[in-house]
């Protein structure tokens, strides 16, 4: 560096720690953490509450109102088919929470066995998962309450790096699944390309006996833009290649109607469905079926499912074109940090310059804006670059993200600033 940039430098760097100074001073107290929808969004679904009126009873004399039913009604099979592409018996329906069934899917696999309890996989070792990262951290944690080793992969534009996810695969028969998010994937925002498709619906030909697919298509229909990217059908793709019991499909509500109190669906081959319910059978006697018939009757087919979508991102695309705005405004020139533009989903990636994303993520707090913790997106919370943040805009009120995003900016230029002169 010659002393004349240096200077400049120097002089950048003074300007920008008056900024933080007075934005500090004005105690904010911002949150760009929390990947939930905003009220307004919740509130374009309140029409479920009263939807039923009093008619507790299905055509065929099922009573909402009572035990039974284990994997959901029909008519809400049917919602469960049209997000995730598939014919309507090979959908479970579950209770609010996909996580839930994700969780007692991967324990189901681990302890009791897809196929009795030989298959169990903890009876054969050490059993591993492949983790796509920057991941859903949630998926991740459920593997560590499990003991299941994670194996980071990295991400691409179009998905996992599949040539990595083989090669482990093959060498390794204890690697035992992976977790996947298809569509507008948490937190990169990518949709897999249809080669990376047919590749996952092959992994099961190159992999150990009962290795399964965790597909988690939790952002199926959660477009912010007009054309959005068209996810290749992975149960077709299964049914080419003869390996439909490898892949678990699942999706939710949760980010259609209620977060809370929606519907989440699990799609899968008739021998896993038959499998699975075993053991569902003994966690519940049945699921919440007065729910299941309000959705049913709230989505009552792909139109009103597409305008209920359509109205979700009018409400929140102005929050990420903000985050957007702020980021080429502040950090145009991609000298300081890279990001991903998303077509859909509830999160923007951004990736510091190597080493500095723990200590954006500190001064930022310490300027009253709330970030997931770095490293958060990573399998035992680690990024081996200390690069990756997570933003998620959908739930403040887009002032808030306006100003958050003028704090991250800065700090952002000031951790980067700092380090290059201290170096
Ligand atoms: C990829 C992914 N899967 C699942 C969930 C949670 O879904 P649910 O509310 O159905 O448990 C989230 C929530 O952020 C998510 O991002």
């Amino acid at each position: 560096m010659t002393s004349n940039n240096h200077d400049t430098l120097n002089t950048q760097l003074q300007e920008l720690e008056r900024q933080y100074a007075e934005l500090r001073s004005r105690k904010l107290n911002l949150d760009l953490t929390r990947g939930k929808p905003a009220a307004a969004q919740l509130d374009l679904s309140n029409a479920l509450d009263g939807i039923l009126d009093g008619h507790y009873k299905l055509a065929d004399g099922t009573d909402l109102r009572n035990y039974g039913g284990l994997d959901g009604i029909d008519e809400a099979k049917r919602l469960g088919a049209e997000l995730l592409d598939v014919a309507p018996e090979n959908v479970l329906v579950g209770g609010n929470a996909s996580l839930t069934l994700m969780y007692h899917i991967v324990l189901h696999a681990l302890h009791i066995g897809v196929r009795g309890p030989d298959s169990a996989w903890a009876r054969q070792g050490k059993v591993k998962f492949l983790c796509p990262s920057p991941g859903y951290d949630r998926h991740f944690a459920i593997c560590e309450e499990l003991g299941i080793d994670m194996i980071a992969v990295p991400m691409d534009d179009d998905g996992p790096d599949m040539d990595r996810v083989e090669q482990l695969v093959r060498d390794d028969p204890m690697i035992k699944g992976i977790w996947c998010v298809p569509k507008y994937s948490n937190p990169t925002g990518c949709t897999y390309s249809d080669a990376v498709v047919d590749r996952i619906a092959r992994l099961a030909t190159l992999a150990g006996e009962h290795f399964r697919v965790i597909y988690d298509n939790a952002y199926a229909v959660h477009d912010l833009v007009g054309e959005p990217p068209r996810l290749a059908s992975i149960m077709q793709a299964c049914e080419r290649h003869g390996t439909q019991d490898s892949v678990i499909q699942i999706a939710s509500t949760s980010k259609i109607t209620f977060a809370g109190a929606g519907l989440a669906f699990m799609a899968a081959s008739k021998a896993n469905l038959d499998s699975f319910k075993k053991h569902l059978g003994l966690v519940t006697i049945g699921p919440d079926k007065v729910n299941q018939q309000r959705h049913a009757l709230f989505l009552k087919d792909r139109a009103a499912l597409n305008a209920l979508m359509q109205q979700h991102a009018a409400i929140i695309r102005p929050k990420f074109d903000c985050v957007i705005d702020q980021l080429e405004k502040g950090l145009g020139n991609r000298a300081m940090g890279r990001w991903n533009e998303p077509r859909g989903g509830y999160f923007v990636s951004f990736y510091t310059r190597p080493g500095l994303a723990g200590e954006v993520v500190r001064l930022a707090a310490e300027a009253g804006v709330k970030l997931t913790p770095a490293g958060a997106a990573f399998p035992y919370g680690k990024d081996p670059e200390d690069s990756h943040i997570r933003l998620a805009p959908t739930f403040p009120a887009i002032g808030e993200v306006e100003q958050a995003m003028q704090v991250f900016v800065i700090c952002v230029q000031l951790a980067t600033l700092r380090r290059q002169l201290s170096g």
